[in-house]
């Protein structure tokens, strides 16, 4: 009889296909075909390098297995198969016990997982492929920062014609830049969040926005924005199927993001706006160098306060002290800490990946001033589906 074994896997149904993985492990474990990203059992050693830098936890799967599954197989999955009964099988009840303390150590050291928002709308993912994309037409191309900014951050509207792309507002797509990389493969796709609503930017139209960042040598990026009216771009997806907006119209929305990082949160006010859940809170605190380098500053300060309540920050104003959104979170504790006490607050974290220790760090102060330890009711929360971090 094989002695049971643990398997790392990658659930395929919450995969954004970054990829990041795959350049992260350093023993060439983690392979793609034009669907899946996959975690080579033969190759796996468990160094656990993958699992921090995963922004879904899609990475942190784990089962034990007689025999692993094969590349094939991991392939062909559009969901996870489930914990098989080894015990039972082999009629050993003592393999109940081996198997708890495999899962139990594959789990050791590796973050919480995240969860949807229990109100949350199916999502769907992995529509389009690295093997099958969608083609679509570029509508529109507007910078929506100054010039003197510089920083050219762009506000690209798509369309899909006949073909579907049934996105939910925090889902991403994929951008596959044309061209080849050195060795002659084609480039994998870059990922971008959606930063209009599921009904379309345009009501009805089967056309989406994305918010994009020229970024200094970007391959993609430069592709992005340089893009004309009428031009075809290739594109993957959509994925994401846990940073996504409750439907639960109670539902209270904390959001904190920095730059490009409120895309989707342009798509949550506009859902709100357009399906009249006006009433419900939402909260925003958003980070930026200055004014005219805070994407949509101006029709973001046109939404009523009784949709959103913004905080817009600046580091970068001559003469103004840099504030941070984890510093304007401090001065606003006292909101903050009203809503982390309400179970139907959800909180949700987009952008920069450096300021997530400084927010943390607020939310830390913030709760634990009201007595609340911190660790455990983020856990809470985040099992809970009411806690997301999408940072880069
Ligand atoms: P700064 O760059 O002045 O330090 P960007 O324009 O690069 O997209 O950044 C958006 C905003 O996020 C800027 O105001 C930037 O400030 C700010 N920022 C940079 N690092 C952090 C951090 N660790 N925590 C919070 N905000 C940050």
């Amino acid at each position: 009889m094989n002695k049971p074994l643990k398997q790392h896997l990658i659930d395929p149904e919450i995969c954004i296909r970054c990829y990041t993985c795959e350049m992260t492990c350093p023993v060439g474990a983690i392979v793609h075909d034009d669907s899946n990203v996959v975690v080579d059992a033969a190759k796996c050693d468990f160094c656990m390098d993958c699992i921090p830098v995963c922004p879904t936890g899609s990475i942190d799967e784990w089962r034990v297995v007689n025999t692993p599954y094969s590349l094939d197989e991991q392939f062909s999955w559009s969901d996870l198969p489930a914990q098989e009964d080894i015990g039972a099988s082999t009629g050993l009840e003592a393999l109940d016990d081996a198997m708890e303390a495999l899962l139990a150590e594959a789990h050791q050291g590796a973050g919480g997982k995240s969860r949807a928002p229990a109100s949350a709308s199916k999502p769907t993912v992995n529509l389009y492929t690295l093997g099958k994309p969608a083609t679509a037409r570029v509508q529109g191309n507007y910078r929506l920062t100054s010039a003197e900014s510089g920083s050219d951050v762009r506000h690209i509207i798509l369309d899909f014609g006949g073909q579907p792309m049934p996105v939910l507002e925090g889902q991403s797509i994929g951008i596959i830049p044309p061209g080849t990389d050195a060795d002659g493969k084609p480039h994998l796709p870059r990922l971008y969040s959606v930063s209009s609503p599921r009904d379309g930017e345009r009501p009805n139209y089967n056309n989406l926005s994305l918010t994009v960042k020229r970024e200094e040598n970007g391959l993609c990026s430069n592709h992005v924005c340089d893009l004309a009216i009428g031009d075809e771009v290739q594109v993957t997806g959509p994925f994401g199927a846990t940073f996504l907006m409750p439907q639960d119209p109670e539902a209270r929305l904390l959001l904190v993001c920095t730059g490009t990082g409120s895309a989707p949160f342009r798509g949550f006010t506009m859902r709100r706006q357009r399906a009249a859940m006006a009433g419900a809170d939402m909260v925003m605190f958003f980070g930026a160098r200055t004014p005219d380098s805070l994407p949509y500053f101006g029709p973001l300060n046109k939404v009523p306060d009784r949709v959103l309540k913004k905080h817009l920050v600046f580091s970068r104003i001559p003469g103004a002290p840099k504030e941070y959104v984890q510093d304007r979170m401090m001065v606003e504790q006292e909101t903050i800490a009203e809503m982390l006490a309400d179970p139907r607050t959800h909180i949700f974290i987009c952008g920069l990946r450096g300021m997530e220790q400084g927010v943390e760090l607020a939310f830390r102060n913030i709760a634990e001033s009201t007595g609340l330890p911190w660790e455990t009711t983020r856990d809470a929360m985040r099992d809970d589906g009411r806690y997301h971090v999408e940072t880069y």
